[in-house]
């Protein structure tokens, strides 16, 4: 097997959404936490194929294929791992990386550790006597010496050339300062394009940094306030989250999302760790699917001024697309959230958090907001657009509620809101219909269903508290240092689950968390199987460390204390057989 270096292969996978992937051979409904469809693998009628998003995978109940993202390729399309991993590459229109000097790989590497001695120069700025103003200013914004620290906040000097002559002298080229966006042409050579500004570094999940914003130290800037970089072969816009790096650690199932900069690093010093920023530009479905990755919902928390409000809209519309749950929390009194926070402190931001609404609430409230109901042309504007709203509603019981309110405000009776709501759902339902049409399966892809679904347990009891540890390490994977430490592999009394466990372990050995969809890089596409169905069981983790301290107990125990009682055995092996049908 060819080896891929692996930060291609991460960032394959971070692109290489599961969900749209497979909605190109498969279409998909969402129900719950999962999709489900026809699987592509075996003729049925009835879906059996499910794939979860949040772990980024897919399993079929009925033939029990089942692993990541380039395991359903090789599924697919019948490859083997490098040219699956070659043909994913050409869907997500990434280069596959070449091997030696001069490679588009190693060039990436080069740019990143040029924006890194960048922002190490900037940071070491604000020691030195020339920083000392914007040192003033991060007190005044009572950014903390540690947030500044933990952000790499810095400051760029005045001068022309200051970071330019700084990393020429550290071997970087003219032509590399100019791709990495630190830099501008003139007649003369170059001139350093961040100059007396504050310094945000922009830093990836691996800890790249990619690009930077600068803020002007004093006002507003006459319209530049902020200078970023533009796209490069390292940063893309639509791909990157500010603070994504910290936030993604959160163990909150909310992510909070800001404007700016200053809301990003003013809410982490509050304590609100699980904030990222989509720095004013808008946000995207690739956005909307990092997060979605994270976190089960999303709190929109963008100014309330005009074009936030706009963004607000926009981003619903992102989201709903994707499938990501979120709410809406407008801070009061015409506040930025880092303002909010500054000024009323943690627990009053925790207040508003809490009252975030429902999307439907918002929205209504807004519509109603725009509307004079005193007037009777003002209420059927109102009608209309709340109908429109209602039509998106697929609870029932969603739509008595609302309709029933907005029935209340306008005069309405609650059955003509209903009726108005559904006729436009049907509407929208029979353009739906008629694109699914064209876009139906290809006949083609159908292969043999494998009517096997792989392993038998030896001990199948043993086994199901194997199978609880992997499934929580998945869920949880900065637990799989701690559990390596308690249990081994050879603990185990399934060869195929061991197999699992090592190589969850031995990313944890090599100082990584382990990313579960990169294992397709390391197990057999069988093992990938198995796996697929461990996690589709969907078990509930609370991924506490008593919790991990059990489930190792359990397996350890089984290896030092064999099975006692054989009836037992022999009804769980029972159990088994028939879950396994
Ligand atoms: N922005 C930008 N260029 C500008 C203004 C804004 O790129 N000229 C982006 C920045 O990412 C900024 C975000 O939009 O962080 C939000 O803008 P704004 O609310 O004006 O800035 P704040 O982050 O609130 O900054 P501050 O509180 O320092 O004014
Ligand atoms: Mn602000």
């Amino acid at each position: 097997m060819p080896r891929f270096d692996e930060s291609f292969l991460e960032e394959l996978t971070a692109r290489a959404d599961i969900v749209d992937v497979v909605s190109r051979y498969v279409s998909l409904n969402r129900k719950g936490e999962r999709y489900w469809g026809l699987c592509p693998f075996h003729g049925e009628k009835t879906p059996s194929f499910s794939v979860v998003p949040d772990k980024q995978f897919y399993y079929c109940f009925g033939c029990g294929r089942g692993g990541g993202v380039i395991n359903f390729i090789m599924d697919a399309e019948r490859l083997e791992f490098a040219d699956a991993v070659a043909h994913l590459a050409s869907l997500c229109n990434m280069e596959l990386p070449e091997r030696g000097d001069g490679g588009a790989a190693d060039f990436k590497k080069r740019l990143c550790a040029m924006n890194a001695e960048a922002a190490r120069f900037f940071h070491a700025n604000l020691k030195s006597p020339a920083g000392a103003a914007a040192v003033a200013y991060l007190q005044k914004r009572r950014l903390s010496p540690a947030t500044v620290t933990r952000f790499g906040l810095g400051y760029a000097l005045p001068g022309w050339n200051t970071l330019s002559d700084h990393l020429r002298r550290l071997g970087y080229t003219n032509a590399e300062m100019l791709e990495g966006g630190l830099v501008r042409k003139s007649e003369r050579g170059v001139y350093d394009v961040f100059r007396d500004r504050l310094m945000f570094p922009i830093i990836d999940a691996r800890g790249n940094v990619l690009a930077f914003g600068g803020r002007v130290l004093t006002g507003d800037g006459n319209g530049q306030k902020y200078i970023n970089t533009n796209n490069t072969p390292v940063y893309s816009k639509k791909n990157t989250l500010y603070a994504y790096n910290i936030a993604r650690k959160t163990a909150e199932k909310q992510m909070i999302l800001v404007e700016g900069y200053m809301d990003a690093v003013s809410l982490h010093q509050a304590g609100f760790t699980n904030t990222v920023a989509s720095l004013g530009t808008a946000l995207t479905a690739e956005h909307a699917k990092l997060l979605s990755r994270t976190v089960r919902e999303v709190v929109i928390a963008y100014d309330t001024d005009k074009a936030g409000t706009a963004a607000t809209e926009r981003a619903i519309g992102i989201f709903s697309e994707n499938g990501v749950s979120m709410k809406i929390l407008r801070v009061p009194g015409g506040k930025d959230p880092d303002e909010f926070v500054r000024l009323n402190g943690a627990e009053e931001f925790r207040k508003v958090l809490a009252g975030a609404e429902q999307q439907m609430d918002y929205r209504l409230r807004t519509a109603k907001s725009g509307a004079d109901l005193s007037t009777e042309e003002g209420r059927i504007a109102y009608l209309k657009a709340a109908g429109k709203l209602l039509s998106e509603l697929s609870s029932r019981i969603e739509l008595e509620v609302y309709a029933g309110r907005v029935a209340e405000e306008t005069g309405v009776s609650r059955d003509t809101v209903m009726a108005e709501a559904d006729r436009l759902r049907r509407a929208a339902f029979s353009r739906e219909r008629k694109k699914e049409h064209t876009e139906d399966l290809n006949p083609e892809r159908l292969v043999q269903p494998r009517r096997d679904s792989g392993v038998r347990y030896a001990d199948p009891a043993a086994a199901r508290g194997e199978e609880e540890l992997i499934s929580l390490l998945c869920t949880r994977p900065s637990l799989t240092a701690e559990a390596a430490r308690r249990v081994t592999a050879g603990d185990f009394t399934s060869p195929e689950l061991g197999r699992i466990y090592g190589a969850l372990t031995a990313e944890a050995a090599a100082g990584k968390e382990p990313d579960v969809n990169l294992l397709s890089a390391s197990l057999a596409p069988e093992d990938m199987r198995l796996l697929g169905k461990i996690l589709a069981a969907d078990r509930p983790h609370r991924g506490t460390e008593r919790e991990l301290a059990d489930v190792c107990g359990r397996v350890a125990r089984r290896r030092t204390e064999p099975d006692v009682d054989p009836l037992l055995a022999l009804r769980d092996r029972k159990r088994e057989q028939q879950t396994e049908r």
